[in-house]
């Protein structure tokens, strides 16, 4: 049994949550250059790095993204909202996956200097592209909100499944746990 009270990174992991309310305070543009540059590093196919991260620091912008639906509207209240796009012309087989890691990636190290981060789903969304400019071709994956956390914000307790729940071995539906 890993123990996550010695382990930090795992420890960091499984207590990461969601963060829907931020902090009055301005996110550095450098230090969201510096969380793209981790998520360059994240493992992609043949390392071809299929995304680009569009930073939206425009209120005007994300207030508007913020009325895709009900669960956009943190992004009017977070400093720096974030829009990744991924590009299946550099990496037609894979560019879900790599994006997907790329996101992630970014995510954990934005944790990791003491930010939240809120995810929004807004997968290819027609409006959002618009907004953004987003050419045809080019995939929105997600929107992030993204802000030093309100400390008041209060996360809902969360239950996950447990790993015999999602484990087969050696063939599909195989359990010998
Ligand atoms: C692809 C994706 C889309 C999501 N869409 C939304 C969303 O539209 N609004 C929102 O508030 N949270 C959204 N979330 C966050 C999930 O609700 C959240 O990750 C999940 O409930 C687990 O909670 P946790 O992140 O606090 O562990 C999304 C997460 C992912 C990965």
């Amino acid at each position: 049994m890993i123990n996550s009270q010695v382990n930090e990174i795992i420890d960091f992991l499984i207590r990461r949550r969601s963060i829907r309310r931020f902090q009055n305070k301005p996110v550095d543009m450098n230090l969201i250059k510096e969380l793209i540059r981790v998520a360059n590093h994240s493992p992609n196919s043949n390392n071809r790095e299929p995304w680009k991260f569009i930073i939206i620091a425009d209120e005007s912008i994300k207030k508007e993204l913020s009325t895709l639906h009900k669960g956009a509207s943190h992004i009017a209240y977070a400093p720096i909202g974030i829009a990744v796009v991924a590009e299946p012309d550099l990496s037609p087989e894979t560019w879900m996956i790599d994006a997907s890691n790329a996101t992630l990636y970014f995510v954990l190290a934005a944790y990791s200097v003491g930010l939240g981060v809120g995810w929004i789903a807004a997968y290819e969304n027609r409006k959002a592209k618009e907004i953004l400019g987003i050419p045809e071709g080019k995939i929105l994956m997600t929107l992030l909100s993204v802000g030093y956390p309100d400390p008041e914000y209060k996360t809902q307790p969360k239950e996950v499944k447990k790993p015999e729940d999602v484990i087969f071995i050696n063939k599909w539906g195989l359990k010998v746990l």
